[in-house]
């Protein structure tokens, strides 16, 4: 099957799109390099899977006519790419244009297709709002622009599968980290100046917040298992994640223990819109997609702390 991933220099995309290469599909990627982070590790994500034969195209998907950029002939859509994360330095245009209207400039261009490819939509749990642990048959309560905006995209998608011009899922993922993740979440920050003795900023009452903290090849088997089952599938949305909840706290004191080291930190006024409580409920993942979650922080940390030291301590 021929499968193009959005957002496939990122964090969950390129795992992705390296795990259906590897299972035997051909992958073209795509993405914007957009600069939310600093793009040399976009740009060493992409290197990384031209190694692998995966070519990722440069285009955005707001503003660029993908016509006759993008093949024809795709299988799969896995739609990642996106305007991520709460951040104060990101606008309600950021939001509103690289999470809905590149959303719908993808689906108008699947539309165009004579072959309407099969449209996997990654959602978010922020979807569901401050405490997230609601099954998908609830009603969603977005605290935040990213949440409102994905929950939207996710809708849009959801809206062509209701009136059968095309066929698709969305999988809203929790919490996800590892090798990697992105410079602005918790795991990679932690890691970062605990190596390089930096003090963490450490928003107010974080500590204190429970996460189905999610290694990212936990999210890639869910992902990836959507594959062949289009009919079960189709119009349907799925939670992905892990059942087991931990504090933030308990991140914190899972690097220290892996690094060996105290990190400092330093409080900073709490976030609005941040979560206080993610749980995966995946009872219907379980059930339709045999989606059994696996890795432990510690061994998940682990990887994360390999990856970090092998891609950007200089003694290593
Ligand atoms: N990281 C998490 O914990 C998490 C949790 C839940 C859901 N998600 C979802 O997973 C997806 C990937 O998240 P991530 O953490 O890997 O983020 P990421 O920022 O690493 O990846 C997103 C990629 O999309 C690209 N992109 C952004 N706007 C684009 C545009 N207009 N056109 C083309 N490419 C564009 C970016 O350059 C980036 O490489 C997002 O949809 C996010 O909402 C992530």
């Amino acid at each position: 099957m021929k499968i193009l991933v959005t957002g496939a220099a990122g964090f969950i995309g390129s795992h992705t799109a390296e795990r259906c290469k590897e299972i035997g599909h051909e992958v073209i990627g795509v993405d914007n390099f957009s600069p939310y982070y600093d793009i040399s590790l976009k740009k060493l994500n992409a290197k990384t899977l031209l190694n692998k034969g995966i070519e990722v195209i440069k285009l955005d998907l707001r503003t660029d006519n993908l016509i006759n950029k993008l093949p024809t002939d795709v299988d799969y859509i896995i739609h990642f790419s996106a305007h991520p994360g709460i951040s104060d330095a990101s606008t309600f245009e950021d939001y509103l244009s690289n999470n809905i209207i590149a959303t719908q400039q993808l689906l108008n261009w699947a539309l165009s297709l004579s072959k309407r490819p099969y449209f996997i939509n990654i959602a978010t749990s922020s979807i569901y709002g401050l405490e997230a642990t609601l099954s998908e048959k609830e009603a969603p309560l977005p605290a935040s622009w990213y949440g409102i905006t994905k929950l939207a995209a996710e809708q849009l998608v959801l809206s062509y599968t209701r009136r059968k011009i095309i066929k698709g899922t969305s999988l809203r993922l929790f919490s996800v980290y590892g090798p990697r993740e992105r410079p602005d979440k918790l795991y990679t920050r932690l890691i970062d100046c605990g190596l390089n003795t930096k003090v963490f900023p450490l928003y107010e009452g974080s500590e204190k917040h429970l996460r189905s903290f999610t290694y990212v090849q936990d999210i890639v088997d869910g992902i990836v298992s959507v594959l062949g089952k289009e009919d079960k599938c189709n119009g349907e949305i799925f939670n992905l994640g892990t059942e087991e909840e931990n504090t933030t706290a308990k991140g914190i004191e899972t690097v220290e223990e892996i690094l060996g080291v105290k990190i400092e930190m330093k409080l900073n006024p709490a976030r609005l819109g941040d979560q206080s409580r993610t749980k995966a409920n995946i009872t219907k993942a379980r059930e339709v997609l045999n989606y059994n979650p696996t890795t432990s922080l510690k061994k998940g940390i682990e990887e994360q702390v390999n990856w970090f030291k092998n891609n950007f301590i200089s003694d290593n």
